[in-house]
């Protein structure tokens, strides 16, 4: 069975990795393709050496660019790519622009579909990743979800019941897999830190950094954070700029993008974590760390249904509150099923065990 697995930006690698050794366990021929959707040594690079992921097999260089040119760019040089190899199936993982390029190439050309964190929703329709997360399940065969509430969001979609497998999380599966590594990096040492004695911020939502009012406003809130608790903000590519620009308030250092061990470490280490990003809601609750989302809306509730993530908007008085809150009181742990650190072998059964998902006959 030939299966390609689909990768372009940082959050895609830890989620593909246990797929693909999961497939390759079982003896499908994988063959990875990177989109080029991310580029930079610290966005790829270290991630692909940290989570020990082969030299994709195929690049296609895509790179930045509005929505449509990315997009675009990836769809026209997936096409001839899937004609060539003509597999079995395509797997592409999470929300991303690369996801939604290759989920369309896909439906048209005839392999099986399969979606890895299906069934998220934000119900944000002014987010990117929520056309993509909604626009690729729609032409999946496979449905693959993360949690109970992410199928429940297909069931009423009018999916399929053969369509939907409740799966676990894979970003977890590489957590888990990864952890003792991670705690013998030496990053806090590097930075100057002890355990519980930080708070780590990452920034990087379009609505969040893009708009300097919005960026003033959360820089402001962290300020007044920092002066309690000292703040780490890894830099994202797409902040970078904007942040040098305003200057952020005493309290706060940044420091270039970490790769993935020493990023893990920095969140396990935290006395809280102040977040705009998907995956790090997960990795927190996880790792039992508070999460403070500065976002009105997520996608993931389980992680504060069940989980250690609070909600604080982006209202800087809100944050602040929500946020002395939190440290005064922290969220007790309690991390959701399934998220054992099997998701993998068990996406694996799910396509190597045969499903009648097919959700569309085969092109003659
Ligand atoms: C993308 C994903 C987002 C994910 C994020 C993780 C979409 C719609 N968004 O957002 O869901 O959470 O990746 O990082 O797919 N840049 C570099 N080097 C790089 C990549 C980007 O400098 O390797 C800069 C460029 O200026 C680029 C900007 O960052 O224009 C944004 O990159 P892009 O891939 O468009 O989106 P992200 O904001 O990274």
């Amino acid at each position: 069975t030939r299966i390609v697995c689909v990768a372009g930006a940082r959050p895609n690698y830890m989620k593909i990795k246990p797929v693909m050794d999961a497939l390759e366990r079982r003896g499908a021929d994988v063959i990875l393709v990177h989109t080029g959707q991310h580029y930079d040594e610290s966005m790829n690079d270290v991630f692909f050496l940290d989570l020990g992921i082969r030299t994709p097999d195929r690049y296609l260089g895509a790179g930045s660019g509005s929505h449509a040119q990315q997009t675009g760019r990836v769809m026209a040089a997936f096409e001839p790519l899937l004609d060539e190899l003509a597999p079995d199936a395509v797997v592409v993982v999470g929300d991303i622009n690369s996801t939604l390029a290759c989920a369309l190439v896909t439906a048209k050309a005839g392999p099986l579909l399969a979606h890895v964190e299906a069934g998220l929703r934000s119900r944000d329709w002014s987010m990117p990743e929520e056309v993509n997360r909604v626009a690729t399940d729609r032409v999946s065969d496979y449905l693959l979800a993360p949690s109970p509430d992410a199928a429940a969001n297909l069931r009423a979609e009018g999916y399929r019941e053969d369509q939907i497998h409740v799966v676990g999380n894979v970003m977890i599966d590489t957590l888990l897999a990864n952890l003792d590594r991670a705690r013998q990096s030496d990053v806090l040492d590097r930075h100057g830190l002890t355990r519980g004695g930080y708070g780590l911020v990452t920034l990087h939502r379009p609505a969040n950094v893009d708009d300097p009012g919005a960026l003033r406003g959360l820089l402001k809130a962290l300020g007044e954070i920092a002066g309690r608790c000292p703040l780490l903000l890894p830099v994202h590519p797409r902040a970078a700029d904007r942040l040098a620009a305003l200057g952020v308030p005493d309290g706060i250092r940044l420091v270039p993008a970490a790769g993935y061990l020493d990023f893990i470490a920095l969140q396990d280490a935290a006395r809280l974590v102040l977040t705009d990003s998907g995956g790090v809601q997960e990795e927190t609750t996880a790792l039992g760390v508070p999460c403070v989302t500065l976002r009105e809306n997520t996608e993931r509730p389980i992680t504060i249904e069940e989980g250690t993530n609070v909600l604080a908007g982006t209202d800087p008085d809100r944050i602040v509150d929500t946020v002395d809150q939190v440290l005064d009181a922290p969220p007790a742990p309690r991390c959701p099923a399934l998220w054992d650190g099997r998701a993998g072998e068990r996406i694996a059964a799910v396509l190597l065990d045969g499903g009648t998902a097919r959700t569309r006959p085969r092109p003659t």
